[in-house]
């Protein structure tokens, strides 16, 4: 199974630039960051208290594109939930021969280098600090992650109480597929969150360098430099979906019954910029909001039940 890649040649120069930007990442703290993850990780619990009003170490969770440091599958096992972590990349937590092998296999030589030198420099300490400010040991040797793509899942109808899937749909080739198996999965007592970034944000395209542009101004290309010339292109496959064609699907496959949004750029957007992405289609609200979460229930849910 080959993870997704954006299909476009993509220079030595970008990649080595991007290896680069990514290592600044983890140097700065913005990548791999401990507490961020766990501050995170306790707003999921509460929502699954609140929405699903089981307790975490009772719920059956799927972690959909859970990584490959697989971080919130690992949390919610120091939590005791029964968690399954579902990718089309290999998981490297336990970086081992096999594993290098296997990576090497699915996502070719590179990527399994990069890996390899990623889970050395950075994951190992990314780990330690997880399990010490969490104050729980990070059970990797009994988590369940198994490579499957989110467009067919293996998992029988009504058997999750929580869908988890965070900046993994705006990488799916077909959402409406993912949308209709999440929606099968979850139980008709369940809750999908589903964390969309979306692409015409100014960090949507992906781009290192555009993706924390207050704390780190990119000095390369023009903001939206993905939505204009793409100069600078990456080597991510993005399905390029706007807000409302996401509301369009899901509105098909699954009960949206609230959006949060975050929203970043406004100073970047000069009047220029705006009237040239205008005519191309994106509105202001289009190229402002920067990611979605849909909380999501079951739709249809007396179909499902009946079936039981
Ligand atoms: C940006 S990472 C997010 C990882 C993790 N959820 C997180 O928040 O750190 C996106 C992940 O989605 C996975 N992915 C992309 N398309 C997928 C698909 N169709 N099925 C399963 N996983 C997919 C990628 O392999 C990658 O690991």
């Amino acid at each position: 199974m080959k993870a997704a890649m954006s299909g476009q040649k993509i220079s030595l120069i970008h990649r080595l630039s991007s290896s680069l930007n990514i290592l600044r990442a983890y140097q700065t703290g913005t990548f791999g960051n401990a507490e961020s993850e766990i501050n995170f990780h306790k707003q999921l619990c509460e929502i699954i208290k609140t929405y699903v009003m089981v307790e975490v170490k009772e719920a059956k969770i799927l972690d959909l594109g859970c990584g490959q440091t697989a971080t919130q599958t690992v949390l919610f096992k120091a939590d005791r939930a029964d968690v399954i972590g579902i990718d089309m990349e290999v998981p490297t937590y336990k970086m081992n021969l096999k594993t290098f092998i296997l990576v090497i296999r699915t996502n070719g030589v590179e990527r399994a280098i990069k890996s390899l030198l990623r889970h050395l420099l950075f994951d190992k300490r990314f780990f330690s600090k997880l399990s010490l400010q969490y104050r729980k040991t990070l059970p990797f040797n009994q988590l369940d992650t198994r490579l499957m793509n989110a467009t067919n899942l293996s998992f029988p109808d009504n058997y999750f109480d929580f869908v988890y899937s965070s900046w993994v749909f705006e990488h799916i080739d077909n959402v409406p597929a993912a949308s209709k198996e999440v929606n099968r999965v979850l139980k008709p007592s369940g809750i999908a969150w589903i964390g969309v970034h979306l692409f015409p944000s100014l960090s949507g395209g992906h781009h290192l360098d555009w993706i924390w542009p207050y704390k780190y101004p990119s000095n390369k290309g023009p903001a939206w430099d993905h939505l204009l010339d793409n100069k600078y292109p990456v080597n991510t496959y993005l399905n390029r979906l706007c807000l409302d064609q996401y509301r369009e699907i899901f509105h098909e496959y699954i009960d949206v019954f609230d959006e949060k949004f975050t929203y970043e750029g406004e100073k970047f957007l000069t009047p220029e910029i705006e009237k040239i992405l205008q005519h191309k289609g994106y509105t202001r609200e289009d190229l402002l909001i920067q990611t979605v979460i849909f909380l999501c229930r079951k739709k249809d849910k007396h179909i499902y039940e009946r079936k039981r």
